[in-house]
């Protein structure tokens, strides 16, 4: 059987799963659509591996990401595995946003920090578009870690990205009043939806998911402690779930020292994004 001929008759039998098909063969064979419909090779090659994963993530619900160990995400491909988020689109907007920021405000340069830094895409995503920043990366899970150093090594990018496993700032002392800018997509989504999102996102770690009862648990903590650590002026910039951003301005301002408050839409035209600047002084006053 040739391969088009398999990508034909799967796309019949399962309508409601082309997007996920189309991912799979391309990511196995580098064949888009119009080479699927065009090429005049049988790729009959590919066929034992992708008949294998499909019916892997058919039976499972395993996400096609973790069953083929890699992910591509902006310009990079990430490796993922079971025990890390897989980075999600949205969040490549995040790198975007942070980096127009500090170019305006001259935040360039100097140490940066991405807080639940997962498989490191967005501290390598910051890394590839600034060249003079150092990124810390912290993490609560030892395995997000790993992928992430992995990453890192693939990318050519170890030698400035800093590892620590902690809690949010916890490991970082040595950087208070010294941050130009803290990155985040921590855990947003409130405890009783988390039974209620798709199949593959179960496979996910809770971890990397759980905001506690209003999912706004972590995203208060970061708000609370960053002013300690950023340097005046220094980007506060988070990912939140689609209907939060009211709420993280409200926090924002609420503690009275951040200043530009400002929020985002994703590709899809949800809020996604809150930005602000640490006003104050460095100060002592934030606690992780
Ligand atoms: C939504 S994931 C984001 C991963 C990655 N930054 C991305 O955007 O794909 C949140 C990450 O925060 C980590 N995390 C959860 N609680 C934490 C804590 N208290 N301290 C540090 N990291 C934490 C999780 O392990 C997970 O890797």
């Amino acid at each position: 059987m040739h391969l088009r001929d398999w990508w034909h008759q799967q796309r019949q039998q399962c309508p409601a799963l082309v997007a996920e098909l189309d991912w799979l063969v391309r990511q196995v064979t580098g064949w888009d659509t119009l080479t699927l419909r065009t090429s005049e090779q049988p790729g009959q090659e590919f066929l034992p591996r992708l008949r294998s994963l499909w019916q892997q993530y058919l039976q499972t619900r395993v996400p096609l990401q973790y069953l083929v160990g890699t992910t591509p995400w902006r310009d990079m491909e990430l490796q993922v595995a079971a025990g890390v988020l897989i980075p999600r689109p949205e969040t490549e907007l995040l790198v975007e946003v942070a980096v127009q920021w500090a170019q305006k405000w001259g935040l360039t340069t100097g140490p940066w920090v991405d807080l639940g830094v997962g498989s490191g895409a967005i501290a390598l995503g910051l890394l590839r578009e600034m060249p003079a920043i150092q990124v810390h990366g912290v993490d609560c899970s030892a395995i997000a870690l790993q992928i992430a150093a992995t990453n890192a090594e693939n990318l050519g990018l170890k030698a400035r990205l800093s590892l620590y496993q902690g809690d949010w700032f916890e490991p970082l002392a040595h950087l208070r009043g010294h941050l130009q800018g803290m990155v985040s997509n921590p855990p947003y989504i409130p405890t009783d939806l988390l039974p209620t999102l798709a199949a593959e996102v179960q496979h996910e770690p809770r971890l990397a998911l759980d905001g506690g009862e209003d999912g706004l648990l972590h995203l208060r903590r970061l708000v609370q402690a960053a002013p300690a650590y950023l340097c005046a002026g220094g980007l506060w910039c988070v990912e939140t779930m689609s209907g939060q951003t009211a709420a993280v301005v409200n926090l924002l301002q609420a503690q009275g020292g951040y200043q530009d408050i400002q929020t985002y839409r994703d590709w899809g035209g949800h809020d996604r994004i809150v930005c602000a600047r640490w006003g104050g002084e460095c100060s002592s006053i934030g606690q992780v």
